[in-house]
């Protein structure tokens, strides 16, 4: 596993170029049931989708996540980081980098499905204010695993906007530049 400081990462609109590699992390992530290359020149086309990608200062593909912004909510389709990267606080990064955007867009609620099992992920997402409301039983095909449905309170209410203003400044601390800071404006 690679340290890397956050000051070293740069969070990106993802654009077509970006898509070889990102599959590449999805393959490493989840195995045989990634997305596949025309799922994510769809996305990376899509009005409402707004998808990002976390890169080091060299240009190395570290990391990757996306949304859809549907009227006032956010669906987060897909977060993934590199394994050699994983705890490097770039998973945070992108989420900061998601609720950035829906600040500027006025989306108020952002929702996505986990699998019950996968910890790292919901301990990321409860970590930023969500929580799980309900399950979807047997929603990945795969294995019939239960899906957590997971949704955060309304970002512009100040007890979202508290909590996520503490771990923005952590990840400054640590040098996430985030360029703006729309939380923190009223
Ligand atoms: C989920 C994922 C994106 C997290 O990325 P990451 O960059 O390693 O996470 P971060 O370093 O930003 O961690 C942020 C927080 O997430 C939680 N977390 C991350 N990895 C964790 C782990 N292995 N165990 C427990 N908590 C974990 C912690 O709360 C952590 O905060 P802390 O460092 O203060 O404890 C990454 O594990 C991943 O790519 N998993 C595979 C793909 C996947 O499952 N995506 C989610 C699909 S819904």
């Amino acid at each position: 596993m690679s340290i890397v400081k956050l000051s070293e990462i740069k969070i990106s609109e993802m654009t077509r170029e970006d898509i070889e590699g990102v599959v590449a992390i999805e393959e490493e992530a989840y195995g045989k049931h990634h997305w596949t290359k025309s799922s994510f020149y769809d996305e990376v086309s899509n009005s409402l989708a707004r998808y990002y990608t976390a890169k080091t200062l060299s240009g190395e593909l570290a990391g990757y996540a996306g949304t859809w912004h549907i009227m006032d909510e956010g669906h987060i389709t897909t977060i993934a980081v590199k394994k050699d990267f994983l705890r490097n606080h770039i998973g945070e990064a992108l989420i900061c980098r998601i609720i950035e955007d829906c600040y500027k867009d006025g989306v108020k609620y952002l929702t996505l499905e986990v699998r019950v099992s996968n910890i790292p992920a919901v301990r990321l997402y409860e970590k930023y204010g969500f929580k799980s409301l309900g399950t979807r039983k047997g929603y990945y095909q795969d294995n019939n695993e239960d899906a957590l449905i997971m949704w955060t309170e309304n970002i512009f209410y100040d007890k979202f906007k508290t909590k996520y203003m503490e771990n923005i400044k952590k990840l400054e601390i640590a040098g996430l530049n985030l360029i703006s800071k729309s939380a923190g404006k009223s």
